[in-house]
């Protein structure tokens, strides 16, 4: 056994807002397997994990069911934990980053940046909704893309055309908030030099904390320069108050990253563990954080260069995941394949996803693709089929032919040696985090395990007196690669593992597979894992689109019942809008907008040139033929692929885009009133 390590390990926090869906379920079952692992191989280790409390977005959220957010953070920390237990995440500890812990460490970690002057300040201005008295990032800012005219961007970039811009370049900007007009307002900020720590990151992200693509990827960043981060937001906010700095409080990925040393913690306080031991700058213990994609640059260059800046350790390594899609695509509401942590466990058993994300996960950066088909039937064939069905068909004859006591030796010591020594190289593939070279590996070994027991024909030989020794043997040894098996399994199916050590009558660790079970009593056989059915998955499908459309209902009747859209108009402001009947006489993807349609549109007596981004609803040569509405005495719009002679009318939200059609027999060029 080598050393005993001493390691510390975390997944990202999920926000405190939303439930959690099987997105976070691969990233949550990703750092439970390594970390199970490293337990069986008998080290020290810690899992820490929580929720991301703060936020602006999680204030508002609080806002809108009329709770505060301390009731609303507490709620949804009662969700996730239940999540992780059922999915059998077993972290040491699930804590908040709203905690007392938290804004010590927090202030603790400021104050030394201060001390090191790696703290500016700066006024900045900044969209401010007047309403709400509450400046605006860019994601509350909606409005008119100022390049391509499209209406209802986000205040960073525009989804027609793919500008970007600044949220005060918006025409017609509105807060999301509160439907009023933005201002701007100036407003002091503090910031984090993180450009003096250009040097440290250039070499710390190439020092082996990071896999390669990583890494790369950072490089591109560190090459073209850093920024100075904006860590403080103002009042009002649902955070922590910077010290000295009245109505001022830390960005949440200020205090959410620090919230894994306060989460840690708590946990050294509940157990009695050596703080210092992890955390020290020259600590020798290891530091793991499992992170998605998404949020490389907070924990792979803010991170480290706070910690250093603050006389902490830096992480050992972050591991950095792909997102998962659903059967080939991103997760959908409409689809059903956005589906919840909650919905998945209410139709099917966690270990069957434990299993197929684990087949599928490696070093790489790549997305994981959830393929439902694939999942039934590599959960049915490899664990049913292969793994379990071994132990069914082998016990009976040992609690028949020996009062379920095996036998005394190893029928077939090469085959036995095979499947215990394959045991250092799926440890190598675990610790690598490539489980999905340890999954091959193991099915590879139920594969010959399989062979032998078929090969022999047991259940033949066993109708024979003279041969029920031969048959005690066989199926001996049956049961003992099947307990290898499950070892090797253990980080990825701790429930099932369990109850095969009921029936081995065995506790299961890492070393257990160098010693087979000789004249062992074992229990009687119970089936471990059932099938996946289709008609479950199907189910979860059905339920996960029902609950979509229920909450995009609830949206919509919220919609409804608002602020008119636009302010009122007289009768002629609506006669100055020249509507028509337009046919499309032409329907063509426009190359390089994702978007948009050109629209060839005959207006009776002349015809007109349109970009319409309805791309996302229609095939072009559905189009063509059709009758439809059209602004007719729009002003021209240059465009980036051409100029746009008016506009058609269509319904459309994030839902679906539905174009307007008059009753049959109408006329292009027929005005609309
Ligand atoms: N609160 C921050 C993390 C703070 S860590 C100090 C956050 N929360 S999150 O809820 O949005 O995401 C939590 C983790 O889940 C992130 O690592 C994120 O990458 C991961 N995932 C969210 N959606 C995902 C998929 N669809 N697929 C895989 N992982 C995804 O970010
Ligand atoms: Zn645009």
């Amino acid at each position: 056994m080598p050393k005993t390590r001493q390691i510390l390990v975390t997944s990202a926090l999920p926000y405190a807002n939303a439930a959690l869906h099987l997105g976070h379920i691969l990233e949550y079952t990703q750092t439970d397997i390594w970390v199970r692992f490293q337990k069986m191989r008998g080290h020290e280790c810690y899992y820490v994990c929580g929720d991301d409390a703060h936020g602006t977005a999680i204030m508002l959220k609080a806002d809108e069911q009329g709770i505060t957010a301390e009731e609303h953070i507490a709620n949804m920390r009662a969700i996730h934990e239940a999540d992780f237990a059922d999915f059998l995440i077993g972290v040491d500890h699930y804590g908040s980053t709203h905690s007392e812990e938290n804004r010590v460490f927090s202030e603790l970690i400021y104050q030394r940046l201060v001390a090191n002057q790696h703290i500016a300040q700066r006024t900045i201005v900044q969209s401010f909704d007047p309403q709400k008295k509450i400046f605006l990032a860019d994601r509350y800012i909606r409005g008119t893309c100022p390049k391509c005219k499209t209406a209802d961007q986000y205040g960073d970039n525009c989804e027609a055309c793919g500008a970007t811009y600044q949220a005060t370049d918006l025409i017609d900007a509105v807060s999301a908030i509160s439907g009023a007009t933005p201002i701007e307002k100036e407003s002091l900020h503090y910031f984090f030099k993180l450009p003096e720590f250009s040097q440290f990151l250039q070499h710390w992200t190439r020092d082996g904390h990071l896999q390669e693509e990583v890494a790369n990827k950072l490089a591109e960043w560190l090459d073209s320069g850093l920024q100075e981060w904006d860590i403080s937001r103002d009042d009002p906010y649902f955070g922590f108050q910077i010290p000295g700095a009245p109505g001022k409080y830390f960005y949440v990925w200020l205090d959410a990253p620090i919230g894994y040393m306060a989460i840690f913690k708590s946990l050294c306080d509940q157990r009695g563990l050596d703080f210092e031991r992890f955390w020290a700058s020259d600590s020798s213990t290891e530091l793991h954080h499992f992170i998605g994609k998404d949020i490389v640059n907070f924990h792979a260059l803010f991170w480290p260069a706070m910690l250093h800046s603050a006389g902490f350790r830096t992480p050992t390594q972050i591991s950095v995941h792909g997102f998962v899609t659903v059967n080939g695509k991103k997760m959908s509401k409409s689809r059903g394949t956005f589906i919840n942590a909650r919905c998945y466990l209410d139709h099917l058993d966690p270990e069957y996803l434990r299993y197929y994300y684990a087949s599928k996960l490696s070093r790489s950066v790549d997305d994981i693709d959830l393929n439902l088909e694939d999942f039934v039937q590599k959960v049915n064939s490899d664990l049913v089929g292969k793994v379990v069905n071994i132990a069914s068909r082998c016990a009976k004859f040992i609690a028949q032919g020996n009062a379920s006591v095996l036998s005394k030796n190893i029928e077939n010591t090469e085959l036995w040696a095979q499947a215990s020594g394959a045991q250092q190289r799926i440890a190598e593939h675990y610790e690598n985090r490539d489980f999905s070279k340890a999954v091959r590996e193991i099915m590879a070994q139920a594969d010959s395990a399989n062979e032998y027991i078929a090969s022999r024909e047991p259940w033949k030989l066993n109708k024979d007196q003279a041969q029920r020794q031969q048959v005690q043997d066989i199926c001996s040894l049956g049961i003992n690669l099947f307990r290898v098996l499950v070892i090797y399994l253990k980080p990825i199916l701790p429930q099932m593992a369990a109850a095969s050590e009921y029936f081995l009558n065995d506790q299961l660790d890492w070393a257990s597979a160098a010693t087979p079970l000789l004249g062992h009593r074992i229990e009687s056989f119970k089936p471990l894992l059932k099938r996946v059915e289709n008609e479950h998955v199907e189910a979860m499908l059905e339920a996960s689109a029902e609950q979509a459309a229920a909450l995009q209902n609830a949206t919509l009747a919220k919609a409804s019942s608002s602020e008119p859209l636009a302010p009122q108009i007289e009768f002629d402001d609506f006669m100055k809008v020249d509507l028509r009947v337009a046919k499309i006489i032409r329907a063509e993807a426009v190359e390089g907008a994702d978007k948009l349609l050109q629209l060839t549109l005959d207006l009776g007596d002349s015809t007109r040139q349109v970009f319409s981004g309805i791309k996302s609803a229609y095939k072009p040569q559905d189009l063509e033929g059709r009758l439809t509405l059209m602004v007719a005495n729009l002003a021209p719009r240059k465009m980036r692929f051409g100029v746009s002679e008016g506009m058609v009318l269509a319904a459309g939200s994030s839902e679906g885009i539905y174009l307007l059609e008059p009753d049959s027999g109408a006329q292009p060029g027929q005005r609309v009133t």
